[in-house]
């Protein structure tokens, strides 16, 4: 009988440091705009697909344009968003990250992707720890973006788990919400009052030792 729960990982900020990527790209798309985007307005952007997040960005800053135009921002922001990830290898691994996933894979705990980006299987790639997972469900696999859960739950079939033996770990509201949503148990990574909707919340990768993974995954 399996009496072990398997992990779904975000990966943008909780994986790999590639969450102040997207930000550096959003604020320089918007100041090219005429305006300027805060901290505290991105947090509102993470875990949020690109069209999500460019429709909620041109918002702010009061911009209305064409579909063609549209497009074009968002394929600007994805290539400056891709320069400045181009170099990224192992050593770009969040701290406390690949002690986790070693310890998964040699104990045979099961773990999966959910991730919003279209990007993220090159970016595994780039990593070396594609082939580590279970399952991989990114932006290219979901119809509807987090807060809706299907990303979470489509990983959870590729686990071969029922929703309820998954456990998400998440940087973002709108992950938390999604993992909370499918009946998941969530695992915040960030600031506590950003994440307080989550089951659990460490401020970053390196509080999550194996002592806790034990803990939470055994039935
Ligand atoms: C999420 C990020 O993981 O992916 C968001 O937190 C990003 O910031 C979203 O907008 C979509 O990513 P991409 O790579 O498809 O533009
Ligand atoms: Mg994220």
């Amino acid at each position: 009988m399996n009496n072990t729960k398997g992990i779904i990982f975000d990966l943008d900020g909780v994986i790999v440091d590639t969450a102040k990527f997207h930000y550096l790209a959003w604020r320089k798309m918007a100041n090219d705009l005429g305006f300027d985007i805060t901290l505290e307005q991105n947090e509102q952007l993470k875990g949020v697909s690109r069209v999500h997040s460019l429709q909620q960005i041109l918002g702010w800053g009061n911009k209305t344009v064409t579909e063609e135009e549209f497009q074009q921002l968002m394929s600007s922001k994805n290539e400056d968003y891709l320069a400045k990830i181009a170099h990224m290898d192992e050593g770009d691994l969040l701290p406390g990250v690949k002690k986790v996933l070693d310890y998964l894979t040699e104990n045979n705990i099961p773990f999966a992707l959910g991730s919003a980006s279209k990007n993220a299987r090159p970016i595994l790639k780039g990593l070396k720890i594609e082939h580590r997972f279970k399952g991989i469900v990114d932006g290219n696999d979901v119809t509807k973006a987090k807060p809706n859960p299907e990303v979470f739950l489509i990983a959870a079939e590729k686990l071969g788990m029922a929703p309820e033996e998954c456990i998400v770990m998440e940087d973002s509201v709108a992950g938390v919400e999604a993992a909370n949503l499918a009946g998941m148990t969530s695992i915040g990574i960030g600031d506590r009052e950003i994440l307080k909707e989550a089951d659990h919340i460490f401020s970053d990768f390196t509080g999550v030792d194996i002592e806790f993974i034990e803990k939470i995954v055994r039935k």
